[in-house]
């Protein structure tokens, strides 16, 4: 079980556990967090499955594609520890991720 702490965009922090497969964004809308849309399904294309890595966390996560880094450029929002959620794959090495969906992402 990986456990996962995320913040939605009014602030509050639940803690959720997730198997080791999928993607990061299919951990998060499964359990109930409407507010990261993923419009494009996982496609890499829409931008809108944004979420805010806390730095301590973020060497946990592989290096972004430059795919990645691109749609993430036309994202309001954009800081330090952003990352398309659909483009992480959930592995036993993300127990304790901690993250935030900011506003509009
Ligand atoms: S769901 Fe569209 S880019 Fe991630």
């Amino acid at each position: 079980m990986i456990r996962l702490k995320i913040e939605n965009p009014a602030g509050e922090m639940r803690e959720i556990g997730v198997q080791a497969e999928g993607s990061l964004m299919e951990a998060i809308r499964d359990n109930g967090f409407d507010e990261l849309l993923a419009s494009c399904g996982g496609g890499c294309s829409c931008g809108t499955c944004h979420v805010v890595i806390d730095t301590a966390s973020f060497s946990q996560l592989a290096a972004m594609s430059a795919d990645e880094d691109s749609l993430l450029d036309g994202c309001d929002h954009r800081e330090k520890g952003s990352r398309l959620s659909c483009q992480i794959r959930m592995s036993d090495e993300l127990d304790g991720l901690k993250l935030r969906i900011p506003p509009n992402s």
